[in-house]
């Protein structure tokens, strides 16, 4: 299993802080946001990472993360021209997949949970992290059947069909690189990740599992707060076991 740690975009949302420095390297408390993800990987075993980043910052990505041999894994860099969409991680990262399994994770997404299980057992198809939000429509959204089947997944809808959104984090087969080339760019002008969940769906190979831990998606001030409230407390609380 590899992994794909996606950095890139503009972080408009997050603007001034974004200005002259990479959303994913804004400090969570006492850390640069992308060590949360790279973490989570790390916990779950996974230690050949390619990092995608946006060109103005991949200078301060590599002197901040090095060859990866601080963490004990080995990191490859691919640089995003223009954020053209997380679906295209895959295109720029064909090589680095190979005949590999991948788990790609968003560099602005924090999870208290351990993947280790979910990431070892995979074996074939594509694996996505859902959690019950109360604002489903800032992300995609899981529809299910009666039977509680997931039955198709919808990017940010504006009447949301239910309150689980499909988290930052998901783990393919190597048929994923074929997938993402065959995506079709969606009206914003980005592949899509949710189409690309759906070719999985459509084909019966997604499954679906829960977060259980807290998750959050640091793309608004609000959350950004909220993730370093949570990084601290959790970060007191180690000390105060140790
Ligand atoms: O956080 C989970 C959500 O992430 C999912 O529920 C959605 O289905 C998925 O589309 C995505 O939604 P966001 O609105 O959070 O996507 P955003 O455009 O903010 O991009 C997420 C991260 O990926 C962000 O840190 C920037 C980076 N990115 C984004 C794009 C579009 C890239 O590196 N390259 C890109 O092309």
């Amino acid at each position: 299993m590899k992994g794909i740690i996606l950095a890139g975009g503009s972080g408009t949302r997050l603007r001034p802080l974004t200005q002259v420095t990479s959303k994913q390297l804004l400090p969570i408390y006492n850390k640069p946001m992308i060590y949360y993800p790279l973490e989570t990987l790390l916990k779950a075993g996974i230690k050949d990472i390619l990092i995608i980043v946006a060109p103005d910052h991949a200078g301060d990505f590599l002197k901040l993360l090095g060859s990866g041999k601080e963490f004990g894994c080995k990191f490859t860099y691919e640089i995003q021209d223009k954020p053209e969409g997380l679906a295209q991680a895959f295109i720029i990262g064909e090589n680095f997949v190979g005949d590999d399994s991948v788990t790609l994770i968003l560099g602005d997404n924090l999870y208290e949970d351990d993947f280790s299980v979910a990431i070892q057992s995979f074996q074939s198809g594509g694996r996505v992290f859902i959690k019950e939000v109360p604002d489903p429509e800032r992300f995609g959204v899981a529809e299910f059947d009666e039977n509680h089947k997931v039955i198709s997944i919808e990017e940010k809808p504006k009447v949301a069909k239910s309150n689980y959104a499909v988290t930052g984090m998901y783990i393919y087969d190597k048929t994923v690189v074929a997938k993402a080339k065959s995506l079709q760019p969606s009206p914003r002008g980005e592949l899509e990740i949710t189409d690309l969940n759906n070719v999985y769906l459509k084909e019966g190979t997604l499954d679906v599992a829960f977060v259980e831990g807290k998750w959050l998606d640091t793309g608004t001030f609000e959350s950004l707060h909220e993730a370093i409230v949570f990084a601290r407390e959790r970060e007191l609380a180690k000390n105060k076991n140790n």
